[in-house]
């Protein structure tokens, strides 16, 4: 069997991963079945440290070894910072009022991840299968190939990929999806993104189309598929009945025996659709009176990226609404709305999951949404909570007996949260045992599997 490498911007041990993402478990799970190799950032930034270089770690963790490299300041503002968080983050999530088109920042990009191709390709044998992870490093293959790299390198693109006319915006798209060309297999969430990538590449550069799924150009020739990626369902909803999770159901439920409880919780980004969701709350509390001193929003927002203009500003209005309609609605006993912008310890939230009524996951832009899928898992299936889920998440293509929203229409969708509320329990049973077979045919370990299958059938010929 071949040794797996995984390659992303973050890495984390896999024996240190109980109740963390569902990818960091998946991944380490990917790499523990034959010994494997994780490679990329460690999260230090040196103060004045040079660009281009960076000093690195390796530690093992049973027979998974993790190597990874600090950045200096420069490298991570350019590289992090500018170009994966200020460009490339807004344009695939269609922001391009959003993007920092900042010249300066693609040297720092390019810079980064030669340094991490400079230091992987010593570690490499010739039959490791390399598998490459999100936006931060699109270059990374066409790197490695530069020194002489032979390997089979997939790559998979956690976010969506926008239409041909969104990427044209950026600046470097012909350098970016040149990049693409280097990996024999590319992997992405939705079918809509492999569609964006085909019409690009036709259109752009005259890819040749050898199949709905293969193309040459450049002299390579690439496979781009849909792989949803998925969750541990079993493991997920196990994490209901372990005792933080027991512990965080019965405290709320008792507190919200006569409320009912609709929840939101992801990183505080704009991709989310936050102040959209929370004026749709408002017009719900607005339009259908009934729910005053009875529904609660809670809104878990953590903290992502704040260095970042963009996200300083978000916080700001999304607190400035929160704390509007507390003040529009709230009572001495009850307020609408409970926003917390702190990390909730991830063993707490399958047993608020399995309390809510309703969750919220209305972003205006996703390559998946795992949350959705979390909330489904968690659910106790004789009483299982609604989901409503924007139409523009990757998961839409698979969760079709949720309720679909179009969150810029704030009115449609406080009608849907209403919906939900007043859901008969014959009715979401029947959605819940449906959404559930779904998470459970295509989970996480499916997609791990169904990547590095394809992965190892294609090549070049
Ligand atoms: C998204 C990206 C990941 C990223 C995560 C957290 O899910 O697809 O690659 O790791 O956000 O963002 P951060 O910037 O903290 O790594």
């Amino acid at each position: 069997m071949s040794r797996l490498v995984v390659v992303s911007n973050r890495v984390s041990d896999p024996r240190k991963s109980a109740g963390a993402g569902g990818l960091a478990v998946a991944l380490g799970e990917a790499l523990s079945a034959n010994g494997g190799l994780w490679f990329g950032w460690s999260g230090t930034v040196v103060e004045g440290g040079t660009p281009g270089e960076g000093e690195m770690h390796t530690h093992h963790s049973g027979n998974v070894t993790l190597t990874t490299v600090d950045l200096c300041r420069e490298d991570h503002d350019s590289y992090y910072l500018g170009y994966s968080n200020g460009v490339l983050w807004p344009v695939f999530h269609y922001r391009l009022d959003l993007a920092d088109f900042d010249a300066g920042y693609i040297g720092g990009y390019r810079r980064v991840n030669q340094l991490m191709a400079r230091k992987l390709m010593p570690l490499l044998k010739p039959d490791d299968i390399i598998w490459v992870h999100d936006y931060h490093l699109i270059p990374m293959a066409a790197e490695l190939r530069a020194m002489g790299c032979k390997n089979r390198i997939g790559f998979f693109l956690h976010i969506p990929l926008p239409p041909p006319l969104i990427l044209a915006a950026v600046p470097q798209h012909e350098w970016l999806i040149r990049s693409l060309f280097a990996y024999d297999l590319l992997g992405f969430q939705a079918q809509s993104d492999v569609e964006h990538f085909s019409s690009y590449v036709g259109k752009e550069v005259g890819a040749e189309a050898l199949d709905k799924h293969q193309f040459r150009a450049f002299g390579r020739k690439v496979q781009a598929q849909a792989f949803p990626i998925g969750i541990d369902v079993d493991e997920f909803a196990a994490l209901t009945h372990a005792k933080e999770g027991r512990d965080m159901y019965e405290r709320m439920k008792k507190e919200f025996s006569r409320r009912r409880l609709l929840l939101g919780v992801e990183r505080l980004d704009y991709s989310k659709g936050l102040p959209q969701r929370v004026r749709s709350f408002r017009e719900l509390l607005k339009n259908y009176p009934e729910n005053i001193r009875s529904a609660t929003l809670i809104q878990i927002a953590s903290p992502s990226r704040e260095a970042l203009d963009t996200y300083a500003g978000l916080r700001q209005e999304l607190e400035s609404l929160c704390g509007a309609i507390n003040g529009d609605y709230g009572e001495l006993d009850w307020m609408p709305v409970r926003y917390i912008h702190r990390n909730v310890s991830r063993k707490r939230l399958p047993g608020l999951y399995r309390v809510a009524d309703v969750a919220l996951v209305t972003p205006l832009r996703d390559g998946m949404n795992l949350v959705a899928k979390e909330f489904i898992a968690a659910q106790d299936p004789a009483d299982p909570g609604v989901l409503v889920l924007s139409r523009f998440a990757g998961a839409a293509e698979q969760l079709k007996e949720a309720l679909l929203v179009n969150p810029y229409d704030v009115h449609g969708t406080a009608e849907s949260i209403q919906l939900a509320l007043q859901m008969p329990l014959i009715e979401r049973q029947r959605r819940h045992q449906q959404l559930l077979e779904r998470i459970r045919s295509q989970d996480v370990h499916w997609w791990r599997k169904a990547f590095l299958t394809a992965l190892a059938e294609c090549g070049q010929d």
